[in-house]
């Protein structure tokens, strides 16, 4: 692809203290793309995603975003250039309504845009529709996912950083996650980096995808080339995660 990607990662290594989950991680993510990521338990997906977002920090390396330096930049103002994240274990505000929850996160976007932003919500989202005056706490597993993507979404972003969106959900649901990223991705050129241990759902999903290994890149290839090879099937397919 000609243009510069709207992601570059370039060696970064991000440290708990002493210990060390990134260990020199390279990759891009192209406008209009889906990116994955996947690995085991503790290999570094979520601090990756994390450090893009600047906490915690790369202690090495860089990340430039849209042409743009943001290694060392504030989170706050990471989030305001449109980069928009859906943290593992989704973190709604559960004592908010759903309502309270998309203005919550419509806070760095334009205020006037909100009435049309949740009305577009609630079109990929029809369940929240009819849950808006519900308290988050109080949704299924399933519709707090949804509600923790469709708030990502209230920020207007170019980039959308996803940790493990079909973690603990049914089948059902996870497939129509998947489907709703999906139809972003087609119908609104949004582009996507998503961090999942359900290798099949993503690496199908995913224009491109890399597997990391204790902190390091291992494998990469497009979406189709991974699941195809024996490696990935045995380490992250075996047993069905579809
Ligand atoms: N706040 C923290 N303090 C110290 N170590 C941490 C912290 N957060 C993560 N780690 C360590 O960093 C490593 C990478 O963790 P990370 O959460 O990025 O993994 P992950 O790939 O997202 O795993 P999972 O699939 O379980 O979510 C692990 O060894 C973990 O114990
Ligand atoms: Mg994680």
């Amino acid at each position: 692809m000609s243009s510069p990607p709207l992601l570059q990662i370039r060696d970064v290594e991000t440290f708990y203290g002493k210990i060390q989950a990134l260990r020199g991680i390279t990759l891009d993510v192209h406008e209009g793309e889906i990116v994955t990521l996947i690995g085991a338990n503790g290999a570094g997906k979520s601090t990756l995603m994390m450090t893009i977002c600047g906490d915690p920090r790369a202690r090495s390396g860089q990340i430039v975003y849209d042409g743009r330096d943001i290694t060392r930049l504030p989170t706050h103002e990471i989030m305001r250039l449109r980069i928009s994240q859906s943290p593992e274990g989704r973190r709604i505000f559960p004592r908010m309504t759903v309502n309270e929850n998309l203005l919550m996160g419509a806070a760095v976007a334009d205020p006037e845009h909100f009435e049309e932003d949740a009305a577009r919500a609630f079109e990929l989202f029809p369940r929240l529709k009819d849950r808006k005056d519900q308290r988050g706490g109080t949704l299924s597993g399933g519709e707090q996912q949804m509600l923790a993507i469709a708030r990502a979404l209230m920020a207007r972003p170019k980039l959308l950083l996803l940790d493990e969106p079909s973690l603990g959900l049914a089948p059902l649901v996870v497939k129509q996650i998947f489907e709703v990223i999906k139809e972003l991705n087609e119908k609104q050129g949004l582009t996507v980096f998503l961090v999942e241990q359900n290798a099949y759902h993503a690496l199908k999903l995913a224009h491109q995808g890399h597997v990391i290994v204790n902190g390091k890149i291992t494998m990469s290839g497009t979406g189709a080339e991974l699941l195809a090879r024996e490696e990935v099937r045995a380490a992250y397919l075996e047993g069905g995660a579809h």
